[in-house]
This record gives C-alpha cells, sequence and structure tokens, in this order.
C-alpha cells in the first residue's frame, strides 16, 4: 500500500517522538512491502514563530490531503504568557476541529514490565483493560469566552447531534470489546450532562440493545478509576471530563509517556487512492515536556503506539498495527526503559528504546505472517 503520512512534530519532545515513531514505521512498511512518504508541517509554538499563527493554512490544507497525521505535542513557557494574544493549543483544538475529529480514543493496558511504575497497588491493576473515547470537538473548550477586568467565562455548550455520534461511537467500539459502556457525566448540577445523560441513554437502548450502558458522576468516576479500574471496559465522556480522566488514568499504565491517542471523524480507512473522508489524528496523550526536551531521553513508546492507531484506523492495517504493539510488549518485557520508567535500572534514550522495539519486529511480524 502507498500512504502519504503528514508529520506534526510541534513543540518540546514533541519532534524526538515523532522522529522515533516515524522509524518503526518505516521498519514495518519495509517488512511487509507498503510505501509510506512523511511530510513534516509546522504546528503550535514552532508555527506560531516561523508563520505567526500556531495553525497555519498550509498545515491544514496538508494534513486533509493526506492518509493519515501523526502529532508530537504542541506548547512551552516560550508561548505561555497567559495574556498571549496566540497561544499553541489553538494550533491543535484548531485542527481537531478543522478535520471533524469528534471522537478521541485513548486505550489503557497496563503491560506487566512497567506496573512498578505505576504509584497504584500492582494487584489493582493486572489486566486493565480499558478504552476512553473523549469526545474532542465539542463543549467548554470550545463555548463563547468573555473576559472582563474583573470576571471571565467560558460556555460549555453540547447539542444532542455531537453527542450521539461519540456515544454511537463508544457503543461500536464496545462491540469489538466487553460490550460495557460507562458514561461519564455531572448531570446532578450541568445542564449539559443532563443532555449527555438522556441522549447516551436512548442511543444504547435504541440503537446497542447488545451493549450495557452504565453512567457515573465524574468525581465518583476518578475516584473508582483508581480502586477499581478493572470495572471498567468503554469509558465515554465529554471533552474536559475525558481530558482530566485519561491523565488520570495514564497513571494505571505507569507513565504518561506510554498512552497513544487516535483522534476520529467518521470516514473509511484511507491509503492508495481511498482517502477518508475525514482525515484520522494521530498523538501521545503527553504534552511537550519542556523539561527534558532537546536531550532525547523522552519516552517514545506512546508515539509509536500511536503509530499503530494509524495503521489500524486510517489505513486499516491490522496485522501491522498489532505487529507493533507486540513489539512494544516485547521490548518493555526486556526493559527497553526510558528515565521516566527505569527506577533503580539504568535508562536507556529515545534512540535505544525506539531501535529495541525495532529490533522485536521481527519476531512481533512473523505471529502476523503465520495468521495470513
Ligand atoms: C491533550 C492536551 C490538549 C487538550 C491541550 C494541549 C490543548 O492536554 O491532548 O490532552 O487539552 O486536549
Ligand atoms: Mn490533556
Amino acid at each position: 500500500m502507498h500512504a502519504e503520512i503528514v508529520v506534526l512534530p510541534g513543540d518540546g519532545i514533541g519532534p524526538e517522538v515523532t522522529t522515533a515513531a516515524v522509524s518503526v514505521l518505516h521498519a514495518v512498511a519495509a517488512r511487509h512491502g507498503h510505501r509510506f512518504t512523511f511530510t513534516g508541517h509546522d504546528i503550535g509554538g514552532i508555527a506560531i514563530d516561523r508563520h505567526g499563527t500556531p495553525l497555519p493554512d498550509e498545515t491544514l490544507d496538508a494534513c486533509r490531503r493526506a492518509d493519515a497525521v501523526l502529532l508530537g505535542a504542541v506548547g512551552g513557557p516560550k508561548w505561555s504568557d497567559p495574556n498571549a494574544a496566540v497561544r499553541p493549543e489553538q494550533g491543535l483544538l484548531a485542527l481537531r476541529r478543522g478535520l471533524g475529529l469528534y471522537a478521541n480514543l485513548r486505550p489503557v493496558q497496563p503491560h506487566p514490565a512497567t506496573l512498578g511504575a505505576a504509584p497504584i497497588k500492582p494487584h489493582l491493576l493486572a489486566g486493565v483493560d480499558l478504552l476512553v473515547v473523549r469526545e474532542l470537538t465539542g463543549g467548554i473548550y470550545f463555548g463563547d469566552k468573555t473576559r472582563t477586568a474583573d470576571a471571565a467565562s467560558d460556555l460549555c455548550r453540547y447539542t444532542v447531534a455531537e453527542i450521539e455520534r461519540v456515544v454511537r461511537r463508544a457503543c461500536t467500539l464496545a462491540r469489538e470489546r466487553r460490550r460495557h459502556v460507562t458514561s461519564v457525566d455531572k448531570a446532578n448540577v450541568l445542564e449539559t450532562s443532563r443532555l449527555w445523560r438522556d441522549v447516551a441513554s436512548r442511543v444504547a437502548r435504541e440503537e446497542f440493545p447488545d451493549v450495557t450502558l452504565e453512567h457515573q458522576l465524574v468525581d465518583s468516576m476518578a475516584m473508582h478509576l483508581l480502586s477499581k479500574p478493572r470495572a471498567y471496559d468503554v469509558i465515554v465522556t465529554e471533552n474536559m471530563f475525558g481530558d482530566i480522566l485519561t491523565d488520570e488514568a495514564s497513571m494505571l499504565a505507569g507513565s504518561m509517556g506510554l498512552l497513544p491517542s487516535a483522534s476520529l471523524g467518521d470516514g473509511a480507512p484511507g491509503g492508495d487512492t481511498g482517502r477518508t473522508t475525514t482525515v484520522g489524528l494521530y498523538e501521545p496523550i503527553h504534552g511537550s515536556a519542556p523539561d527534558i526536551a532537546g536531550r532525547g531521553i523522552a519516552n517514545p513508546i506512546g508515539a509509536i503506539l500511536s503509530g499503530a492507531l494509524l495503521l489500524r484506523h486510517s489505513l486499516g492495517l491490522e496485522d501491522e498495527a498489532a505487529c507493533i504493539e507486540r513489539a512494544v510488549a516485547a521490548a518493555l518485557d526486556a526493559g527497553a526503559f526510558t528515565a521516566d520508567l527505569a527506577g533503580e535500572q539504568a535508562a536507556r534514550d529515545t534512540r535505544a528504546v525506539a531501535d529495541a522495539v525495532i529490533a522485536q519486529l521481527e519476531d512481533a511480524c512473523h505471529v502476523a505472517d503465520l495468521r495470513d
């Protein structure tokens, strides 16, 4: 297959982790006879510096034409003056919205080798397998904002259609898993949450009778996520709750640096001429980590696993995606840890961890070949 992939390294550790992920995708393409072309474009702080805007038109246009987009991270102290007119994060939000990427998938599967790095008791973590589906283009992130000398406001708004489509996506994904969806809201206080709960209940009842839906308030969900994470399968929630809960959930895995994400709209897999109607965006859930940027020590696994999600969701290459995931698991089993995971052990740098994953592709892909 030939696929055109736009790479948006962004700021901080973004360039380091996307370089690592691209090297793994190259290796997989070579093994499986695919041709992936990678083209870099600016987003975030670096785009503000070079083009005066965090999302240049040229970047958005390139993403629209691509089969898939791989992103590193945006933001950093250089651009975080609270009164700045433009911020790197606006570029990412405009990209998500501009591409219609309303469903953000954030899988959390703690790996046995990294349980020790998690601040939670290991016996609670074994067997945890969560998929958080975060609404990504609505809610308080995108509502009208006001600011006067002595007050400020952010409007939180959701439409029925916005809730329906993301709940449908979550229920559809649950059918491939354990058919259990937990919808998270704050329906005891917020009107948007009461609408969310009504719509989620109706969609599940009418369209997914085979899927069990339960509702949870976000505050108790924050607690249950730590006390009984195995109780959950798919979690669907609005934009800001999903942002917060997935940072929390990353602690189940041991490090923020391990978690990938896929942001999807509607549309079928692309590649060759079959461009998707909306292109998928793949990024690790971590930020730009300015404190360690430029030192080559960032954990590339979240970005590498985002590359696997790209193959699965945008290119329909399930075997190749599973091959990367098995290679990552094997590399972690073999102790390929960056500093965030290493503890007392010697830490490897970003490049070495990517190389350890590539070295495992041979065995990992072999399993996939046998299944063909
Ligand atoms: C994330 C990030 C972004 C978000 C920021 C950088 C705008 O925290 O992807 O989780 O809040 O969505
Ligand atoms: Mn976040």
